[in-house]
């Protein structure tokens, strides 16, 4: 492709084409059948639009405020492992575009940058990844590194007790470098141990993985400051729903007690709009990232998500909604609802 791609499929084309096999595999893939990871993208088809067209859209503002940050999209970088693979200068390179386009940064535990070599790169608003670990002193050391970094929230993945099975990393017999000090620490205990974090630290916590109305209650009900509709973007247990038909569940179990954000198969502005509908304050993107990375480093992450921003701009213009608040469930419509 000589062009400059013009959405985040045709970066993802490009991706292709410069990275490993291996390690395209690795950020393009989901787990077992990979029925979730189609369902991820396919699902945002089935929803429709329900456009207002007697509205004056000559001023559009997507800016949105997250746990008192305010950034100018309404679109997070998730956190994602190794961003080397995909680039040299890895999450420095990823943590300069974030604070380029105004938004959030969510630091991977599995990161290739230091926190402290991400913290001191860039002034983007950083929130960092941890794992649910064995070893609470591990965490605690994490934490309070996270936090004398200057990072701004504790992003707590729930969903990864085991590791998901990628079939095309076990083919393709894919050989990471290893992040040492983190090997054998992941605990499979099934509680999050939210409350003891809670009490090592003042910063808030958001849980990353709920997809049940079950779950979200019992998160809020141990005092998290948010939750993160997320199915690891189709890695770990093949068989949910895509997370865009969860996110509806989430809201309404949560109310408006905390705020509900978004992942899994963020690929255009129309998907974030849809997202936000169904009541996600922001959304994150994952694999969009990592492909612009590959592509060109920090220019190519920017030119990813000002393609979803102006896409959603034009979206908003179109649906008669200046700002995100505007957007509402009436903006939409599912083909269930569709077919009634
Ligand atoms: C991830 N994800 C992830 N999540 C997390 O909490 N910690 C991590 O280290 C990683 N690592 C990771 C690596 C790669 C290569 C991918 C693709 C994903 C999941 C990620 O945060 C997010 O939930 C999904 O990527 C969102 O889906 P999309 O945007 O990739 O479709």
């Amino acid at each position: 492709m000589e062009q400059e791609p013009v959405n985040v499929s045709e970066f993802q084309k490009l991706a292709k084409q410069i990275l490993p096999k291996m390690y395209y595999d690795f950020i393009t893939g989901g787990a077992d059948d990979e029925y979730t990871l189609r369902e991820n993208i396919e699902a945002f088809r089935r929803i429709t639009f329900r456009p207002r067209v007697l509205v004056d859209v000559s001023r559009i503002n997507l800016s949105t405020t997250i746990l008192g940050h305010k950034i100018s999209v309404p679109i997070m970088l998730a956190p994602t492992a190794r961003h080397k693979i995909a680039h040299p200068e890895g999450e420095v390179a990823t943590a300069r575009a974030a604070a380029a386009c105004n938004t959030i940064m969510v630091l991977s535990f599995t990161s290739n940058c230091t926190l402290e070599e991400v913290a001191s790169s860039c002034d983007a608003v950083r929130f960092f990844q941890l794992y649910v670990l064995k070893r609470r002193d591990v965490s605690a050391h994490l934490v309070q590194r996270a936090e004398s970094n200057g990072y701004k929230a504790i992003v707590l993945t729930a969903d990864r007790p085991r590791l998901g099975q990628r079939e095309a990393d076990i083919k393709n017999r894919l050989l990471l470098p290893k992040v040492k000090i983190y090997e054998g620490l992941i605990s499979t205990k099934s509680h999050s141990d939210i409350g003891w974090l809670k009490s090592v630290t003042n910063l808030p916590i958001l849980i990353k993985g709920v997809i049940t109305a079950e779950d979200a209650i019992k998160a809020v009900e141990v005092g998290v400051d948010g939750i993160i509709v997320s199915n690891h973007g189709a890695r770990q247990l093949d068989y949910v729903p895509a997370t865009i038909f969860a996110l509806e569940e989430v809201v309404k179990s949560v109310g408006n007690k905390v705020p509900v954000l978004f992942d899994g198969g963020i690929r255009r502005g129309t998907d974030v709009f849809k997202a936000i509908a169904l009541g996600a304050q922001a959304v994150l993107v994952g694999r969009p990232v990592l492909y612009g990375l590959a592509v060109k480093g920090e220019h190519g992450i920017r030119r990813v998500i000002e393609m979803l921003r102006d896409e959603l701009e034009l979206t908003m213009a179109l649906s008669g909604c200046c700002s995100t608040k505007e957007i509402t469930r009436s903006h939409i419509q599912t083909q269930h609802e569709r077919l009634k």
